[in-house]
């Protein structure tokens, strides 16, 4: 199929639209779809207007493995590819950059953590380069980060996780909103995505809003579409996907994975406060779960000071994700994955990826008549 036709339109075109030679049932059936196709494009016009690609699905940023090669992919397959920057430095994310733009002439965004210490230089390397969406994550993003990407004349797109939250972004100059369900692979927060929906799309009509965590199929994103929503984003089936450079025994995992295993790490004492980050369970987060138990035993015997005890916790993780996503470890790495992996039931292109996505999407509004 080709990757510059949107797959609805393709599945069209492949059924002969216009030939002499196609029964009348099969050009009643592809009028369907081509009245579902049109549907679906006047349902995410606003996603597909404000990101400039055909589809509106954008690839979620995830460290490690949204680089060059799975960015490029998604964008040129009509979807909206995200660089996740994660701890790169400005040098390294410019070099991202350039490798994706050569790889890719659509547009693709920059995803960038805003904790990151150099995160106004950052935002100088993607207003450089003319990145056109600048996604900051992590936190409700510093003033001066979201000036300098409003003046530099990008479009900021922020992660909101409740309403009112919502609304303070938008004031502050948000261009658009990603409402991330509990559901996702990563850091998540407490709230799903079916309650932060009811939440917010019905509330918010002011910018586009996007829809995030645990899609795993088409006729989901339809109906989160219905209720307003301009987009969908999806991380855990681009991770596993033929172009991601993550190891094939992190893709294996996906593979084999149903969505009970996907479960967010556990805080054993709220002294101790742990980020709830999703992922696939595995020797590791039993072992985190261990040495948990032992920080506060010798915290509470006065070995170690309430900051070290709370550093120790917060190491534990740190270079797991690397190790699960370019070293293979899934059995002490960090497997990051959303509820969405139990939908994942083989390693697909991208193009596949997308089409299949949509398909579900024109075949759900075909099926109405
Ligand atoms: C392996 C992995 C790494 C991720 N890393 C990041 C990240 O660095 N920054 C970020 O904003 N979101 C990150 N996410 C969240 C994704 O961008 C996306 O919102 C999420 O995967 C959507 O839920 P889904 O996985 O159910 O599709 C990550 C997700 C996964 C699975």
């Amino acid at each position: 199929m080709p990757t510059d036709l949107a797959p609805g339109a393709a599945s069209i075109a492949a059924a002969g639209i216009g030939t002499a030679s196609i029964a009348a049932p099969d050009i009643a059936a592809a009028g369907l779809a081509s009245a579902a196709q049109a549907r679906l494009d006047a349902l995410w016009a606003r996603g597909t207007t404000f990101l400039g690609c055909k589809l509106a699905i954008m690839g979620g940023a995830m460290s490690w493995v949204s680089e060059r090669h799975l960015v490029s992919a998604i964008s040129n397959a009509g979807g909206f590819g995200v660089i996740a920057c994660g701890a790169m430095g400005p040098d390294q994310l410019a070099a991202e950059i350039a490798a994706t733009r050569a790889m890719s002439d659509r547009p693709f965004g920059v995803n960038l953590i805003t904790m990151h210490p150099a995160l106004n230089d950052l935002v100088r390397v993607c207003l450089e380069a003319k990145v056109g969406h600048i996604v900051l994550a992590g936190g409700i993003p510093p003033g001066a980060a979201v000036r300098a990407v409003k003046d530099g004349g990008a479009k900021l797109i922020a992660f909101a996780p409740a309403l009112v939250l919502a609304r303070r972004l938008v004031r502050s100059g948000a261009d658009a909103i990603v409402i991330e369900g509990s559901e996702a692979g990563g850091h998540i927060g407490p709230v799903s995505l079916n309650v932060l929906a009811q939440e917010i799309l019905p509330a918010l009509r002011d910018v586009p809003v996007f829809v995030a965590g645990g899609l795993g199929r088409g006729e989901a994103i339809l109906a989160y579409l219905e209720m307003g929503a301009a987009g969908a984003q999806l991380g855990t089936r681009f991770a596993a996907s033929a172009e991601s450079i993550a190891h094939p025994e992190f893709k294996r995992a996906f593979v084999r994975a149903a969505a009970r295993d996907a479960l967010p790490s556990v805080q054993l004492d709220p002294r101790f406060p742990v980020i709830p980050v999703r992922g696939l369970v595995n020797a590791g987060t039993e072992r985190f779960l261990l040495l948990q138990a032992d920080v506060v035993r010798r915290f509470q015997a006065g070995e170690v000071t309430k900051d070290a005890a709370q550093l120790e916790i917060e190491h534990f993780w740190a270079g797991a994700l690397r190790r699960a996503v370019i070293d293979g470890d899934i059995e002490t790495g960090s497997v990051m994955a959303g509820q969405s992996v139990g939908m994942v039931d083989a390693v697909q292109p991208v193009d596949a990826i997308l089409a299949e996505l949509v398909g579900q999407m024109v075949a759900a509004l075909a099926a109405r008549g």
